[in-house]
């Protein structure tokens, strides 16, 4: 618990998070596809906006199978982006305006065209063979075990040049690396240090849970859960082919090194229950990563209930000393406007910057992007392509950010790689900023509120009793007490406490009760 004479919180602990999806922020070259030029230069957007800290999903050299999620080069930048001089006045141009800026670390797999795997599959007897995850055919020829690929089919790929299969949890243009490897872990080590070198501010490491198999690679168990129409890859539990203890170990190498450099941070990608999550944060004398990255607000039903006992259920798992995290929006998830309505997507920036914990923010969901149709023949993303038509598809979050009215809503001077949110010319940065009713505004309130207050930034938590539909709780620091109420439903409900409205998520009084989809920080 911290008190209020406690000597000031790390800035991951009291800041936010500004997810930037480099492909679709701003393109600066004219090719329909966003890079580092066009994101310095919206950098006034994201500082206007009050974040702390940009994560960049992930900006090396790639074939763009997984849309950079497989790296060719772990310590470049792809061309489409720019070169590493554009990168380094990018990283001080965002350190001028006080803000981090973290980068993408995708360790658990290589794009099958980085130089290692090359090597790895030119020889069963290459120095890097056993840098990734090679395996003979099972008896009957096929694959070694029934790893699922988490986008669908079967984990391995059959090399016929060497006769053996090699291991990719993604797609088959994504070999997975083996962290067992002395040499290839010091190598990935090395391009941490390459980077924390250069000055940026921390990793968010990409699907941090599988970087370690079990021995033996056994068979996944199944499912009993599994029913068609869910992802392939939930046929199986992923027992054996994630969460090892072996890949704890390596968080905890990692967060040692980059306590090394001072105040860096570290956020895994870890979807797992909350007990086993929780111990991604190491101990206190071994810690591993600062933050496990917590889906829970997008994972459960958008009701006070389930909200108040995925709330409570986190807060209680943490250890002592671990600091919370929330998300509502990435890359890989439906836009919160979409699911929940722009209605509750207000409410839920209220809850995101209101709970104790990092909040991680996703580009557009300040404007309240929403539903977007991406036409059959304009789908890019390899998880849809190959399992189409159960929903999973992620180009629709992945939409470029729509700046103005002017052509291509001011993201770029063609047409971008994937289409723009269809209300574009009206849900725009330029069109919000001149409303004080817009979510953009809501937004910056919020962040501004959650700056002033340290007991929204670090104060304690605590769930308040409230009427069926409400969600409340109060935030404590010092004598400083706030205290939030969501309305979750469509209908008046009444307020659980009395006081003054700081902030509402609409505008205008409400005369003591909670209206429809209101949240409001009272004092
Ligand atoms: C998680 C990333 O967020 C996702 O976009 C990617 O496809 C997978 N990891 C594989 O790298």
């Amino acid at each position: 618990m911290r008190h209020s004479d406690d000597p000031p919180p790390p800035w991951w602990e009291s800041g936010t998070v500004y997810q930037i999806y480099p492909r679709s922020f701003q393109d600066g070259d004219g090719d329909g596809v966003g890079d580092l030029a066009g994101i310095e230069r919206r950098l006034d957007h994201v500082a206007a906006l009050g974040v702390d800290a940009i994560w960049l999903s992930p900006i090396f050299p790639s074939p763009m199978a997984d849309f950079g999620y497989d790296v060719a080069d772990y310590c470049g930048i792809e061309p489409m982006f720019g070169d590493l001089a554009a990168f380094d006045r990018l990283l001080a141009a965002a350190h001028a305006r006080g803000l981090r800026l973290l980068l993408d670390f995708v360790p658990n797999h290589s794009s099958d065209q980085h130089p290692w795997f090359q090597a790895s599959r030119s020889s069963r007897t290459d120095t890097k063979r056993d840098w990734y995850i090679w395996r003979d055919p099972a008896p009957d020829g096929g694959p070694p075990n029934n790893w699922i690929s988490d986008f669908g089919g079967s984990a391995w790929e059959f090399d016929a040049a060497t006769g053996q299969y090699y291991l990719h949890a993604f797609l088959r243009q994504q070999p997975d690396l083996n962290w067992r490897n002395p040499a290839l872990k010091a190598a990935m080590l090395d391009v941490m240090r390459f980077w924390f070198d250069r000055g940026v501010d921390g990793f968010r490491i990409d699907v941090l849970w599988h970087i370690v198999k079990a021995e033996g690679l056994p068979d996944n168990p199944p499912n009993p859960y599994w029913r068609p129409g869910i992802t392939e890859r939930d046929r199986l539990i992923q027992q054996h082919s994630t969460d090892q203890p072996e890949a704890h170990a390596i968080a905890a190498e990692m967060r040692a090194l980059a306590d090394s450099y001072g105040e860096r941070v570290l956020i895994g990608e870890i979807f797992l229950p909350n007990d086993r999550h929780a111990r991604w944060y190491g101990t206190p004398e071994r810690p591993q990563v600062h933050l496990p990255f917590n889906f829970q607000l997008i994972e459960n039903a958008w009701n006070a209930a389930s909200l108040r006992r995925v709330i409570g259920d986190y807060e209680a798992s943490l250890p002592t000393h671990g600091w919370p995290n929330w998300v509502i929006g990435s890359h890989d998830a439906p836009r919160i406007a979409a699911r929940v309505g722009e209605a509750q997507a207000r409410a839920a920036a209220m809850l995101l910057l209101t709970l104790r914990g990092t909040p991680t923010l996703y580009q557009g969901d300040e404007l309240g992007v929403g539903q977007v149709e991406i036409p059959p023949e304009r789908v890019r993303d390899p998880q849809e392509l190959r399992q189409p038509g159960i929903g999973i598809g992620r180009d629709r979050s992945r939409t470029p950010m729509p700046w103005d009215s002017s052509p291509f809503a001011g993201f770029s001077t063609v047409e971008p790689w994937l289409p723009l949110n269809p209300d574009w010319r009206t849900r725009n940065v330029a069109a919000q900023e001149a409303d004080p009713r817009s979510m953009l505004t809501l937004y910056r309130r919020l962040l501004a509120l959650r700056r002033a207050h340290p007991a929204l930034a670090v104060g304690s938590f605590a769930l308040l009793d409230a009427a069926p539909d409400v969600l409340a709780y109060e935030r404590r620091h010092g004598d400083a007490v706030l205290r939030v109420a969501l309305n979750l439903s469509a209908e008046p409900r009444p307020l659980p406490f009395d006081g003054a409205v700081l902030l509402s998520t609409l505008v205008g009084g409400g005369d003591g009760v909670l209206r429809a989809d209101e949240g409001v920080v009272m004092r």
